[in-house]
């Protein structure tokens, strides 16, 4: 594996992704170069991702962006020693146009493939930042699709301490963005409007925050935010939607900061990794930096343009647990993926 070039794919929900890392000896693999095609405004007209529209622009970008993260990369396909994917998991035909052209490629270059986890990839991505963490943490982990507490004690070696029991937190951001008329995808422009509420301005419920245990729920939030606003009659004016947002980003932020601090006290670890598409809330990454801070901890985000999903993370995972001997690169060329 030292020095192996891995070309990467990520294409299991609205964001066609590919990277070029290369191993190394120990230590974190680095990433030489990558390209990224989000499909946000291809759906932005109908709410939400349109799963077939999404397989078919996948189709449309993979190669075009394989040959712009090996040109920003400074090599040729011929370098590529093996050739990763997103296995899952995800929208069943996207990830299938990913991983179909991942294999295509490495059986055509006589290269064996790597089948990614998709959460792995998220969990690890914030190794590729200036500031990488170390082993053993606490990983927060907050996406569109999961909400999980886990303790890491090294590639591969992930134990599940709490998670959501319905809603992630990216799904509570987004339908609450959807019920204040924000469009798709929710979370961004949530936080944005949030800016000019008040967090205060209404006590939203916080399921969950005094149960002993680290799972969360947040699906009462989206119907704690309807009756609100139903509450705000027919014409509610800009100030009264800023201040809901503002109320329901601190309620998510506030069960997501009190869980971690909790799992951080229960496994006396005193360093904290966040990652997933919410990790670029910047109230989250405020709260989180300032109970590290009163407690000596040191926590760890993905750069702000790896938070959501991205082909290098997937890249970065393949070439960890190769480079950890927890898994071999394969050359089956039969490929089968996990939606769930
Ligand atoms: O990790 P990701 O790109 O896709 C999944 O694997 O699900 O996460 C997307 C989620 C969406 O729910 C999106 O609204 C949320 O991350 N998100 C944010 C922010 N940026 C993305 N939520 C809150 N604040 C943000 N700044
Ligand atoms: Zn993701």
């Amino acid at each position: 594996t030292a020095s192996a070039l891995i070309l990467g794919f990520e294409s299991s929900c609205d964001e066609t992704g590919v990277a070029v890392v290369r191993c190394g000896s120990a230590g974190v693999p680095r990433l030489l170069g990558q390209a990224l095609h989000s499909q946000i405004q291809m759906h932005q007209a109908y709410g939400g991702v349109v799963p077939e529209l999404a397989s078919r622009d996948h189709v449309r970008r993979a190669i075009p962006l394989a040959r712009e993260a090996l040109r920003a990369a400074g090599v040729g396909l011929k370098d590529v020693d093996a050739v990763a994917y997103t296995q899952g998991p995800g929208l069943a035909g996207a990830l299938l146009v990913g991983a179909g052209v991942a294999t295509a490629l490495a059986a055509a270059l006589d290269r064996p493939t790597l089948a990614v986890h998709h959460l792995e990839g998220h969990l690890l991505s914030p190794f590729l930042s200036a500031d990488p963490p170390q082993f053993p943490f606490v990983a927060l982990l907050v996406s569109g699709g999961h909400t999980q507490l886990m303790r890491v004690d090294g590639v591969g070696a992930y134990e599940m301490l709490g998670e959501t029991i319905d809603d992630a937190a990216g799904e509570a951001f987004d339908k609450s963005a959807k019920l204040l008329g924000l469009g798709y995808p929710g979370g961004p422009a949530l936080a944005r409007l949030a800016e000019e509420g008040r967090p205060d301005a209404y006590g939203l419920p916080r399921p969950l925050l005094h149960q002993p245990n680290l799972d969360f729920s947040f699906a009462g939030l989206k119907t704690a935010v309807m009756t609100t606003l139903q509450k705000m009659g027919a014409d509610p004016s800009d100030a009264a939607r800023a201040d809901l947002a503002a109320s329901a980003q601190a309620a998510i932020v506030d069960v997501l900061v009190q869980k971690s601090i909790k799992a951080m006290k229960a496994t006396g670890l005193n360093r904290l990794v966040v990652a997933g598409g919410v990790s670029a809330n910047r109230m989250l990454r405020a709260q989180l930096d300032a109970a590290a801070a009163r407690r000596q901890w040191r926590v760890h985000y993905p750069e702000l343009a790896l938070c959501t999903d991205n082909g290098a993370m997937i890249a970065l995972a393949a070439a960890m647990r190769w480079q950890a001997g927890l898994v071999q690169p394969s050359r089956a060329y039969s490929f089968e993926v996990r939606p769930r």
